[in-house]
């Protein structure tokens, strides 16, 4: 019998959805175990989101503090998994607060070590860097990293600003005025993510990960975009700057902060309507003479190995 677990933090439902949908062939099998444990905060996160909430975990979330885990001791996820499926969320380029400080927790020690793993992503598009600092706490863990599928939305990086943003602060995973597109991932690429499974299972059942980031490429759980990959990077340079001041500005529930946090959404808006515009064009302009770099790049980032 082959265990497989699934470790996901998810606050609409549409996470474990993706993992569901590419676990179905895996859950057909007689030979497979498959068992989901959901990271659990000793204070949640609500969701909806409250505006003034959203903006005041981006520094503790870029920065990758770790929060306190709802127990300490886990019973169900003790034990040897032969692989370990981990659903992450996206927050401000980086893993969501809850996935980051399981990984940095020691419950998770056992669990990930010397064990295959396979990151199934489901943000809004930007995920590059985010999948880069995961590459580093799965290291650190001793686990082994043998696939990613990231699935995304796939409406230009504008449209679902908006989109997203209707459906963060309301819950609702509707068409904002009726006129924008849904949000988030369309339910056909959540459905078609089941195509995946046959490879994940093949690998599985062989031991042998070797060949399997390859297939799922082949089916396209990963598509690298060179303009989100530059727009990623330079945003985590000048968050890091952001996150760094505004934790020197007290508590986080704090006057002073939360003017900082209402500097940073402001930040945030001009960078996402005026800043990025002309970052597109610098990127279209010098496009010729780094086709060479790009190539490169969209290689690495679609892989699962790490550049140390
Ligand atoms: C605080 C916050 C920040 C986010 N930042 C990003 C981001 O930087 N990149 C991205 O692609 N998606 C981002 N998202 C979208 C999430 O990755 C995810 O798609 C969304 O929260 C839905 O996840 P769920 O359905 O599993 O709850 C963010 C969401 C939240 C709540």
């Amino acid at each position: 019998m082959k265990k497989v677990l699934v470790i996901y933090y998810t606050q609409s439902g549409q996470l474990l959805e993706i993992a569901k949908s590419i676990t179905s062939d895996l859950e057909k099998e007689a030979e497979v175990a498959v068992s989901y444990y959901q990271i659990e905060m000793e204070s949640p996160f609500r969701f909806p989101w409250k505006k003034e909430a959203f903006f005041n975990i981006f520094p503790e979330t870029f920065l990758q503090i770790p929060a306190a885990l709802k127990t300490e001791k886990i019973p169900e996820i003790e034990g040897e998994y032969d692989l370990v499926i981990l659903a992450y969320q996206v927050w401000f380029l980086t893993p969501a607060i809850p996935v980051n400080s399981f990984l940095k927790n020691k419950v998770s020690d056992a669990v990930f070590k010397d064990t295959p793993v396979i990151t199934v992503i489901g943000c809004r598009n930007m995920w590059i860097m985010a999948q880069e600092k995961i590459k580093t706490l799965l290291w650190a863990k001793k686990a082994n990293l043998v696939g990613n599928i990231a699935l995304v939305d796939r409406h230009v990086n504008h449209i679902s600003v908006i989109t997203i943003s209707h459906w963060m602060f309301t819950g609702l995973k509707t068409k904002y005025l009726k006129i924008f597109p849904k949000p988030g991932v369309a339910s056909v690429d959540i459905k078609n993510a089941a195509r995946f499974g046959k490879y994940i299972l093949k690998s599985l059942k062989e031991n042998n990960y070797e060949q399997l980031q390859p297939a799922l490429l082949r089916e396209g759980a990963v598509k690298i975009n060179p303009f989100l990959v530059l727009v990623d990077k330079r945003a985590n340079f000048l968050f890091d700057k952001w996150a760094r001041l505004i934790v020197t500005k007290g508590e986080k529930k704090g006057g002073k902060r939360l003017l900082w946090i209402k500097l940073f959404n402001l930040y945030l808006l001009f960078a996402i309507w005026f800043i990025s515009p002309v970052v597109y064009l610098i990127y279209l302009i010098s496009y010729p003479f780094s086709v060479v770099k790009i190539k490169k790049e969209k290689k690495y980032y679609a892989g699962v190995k790490k550049n140390l």
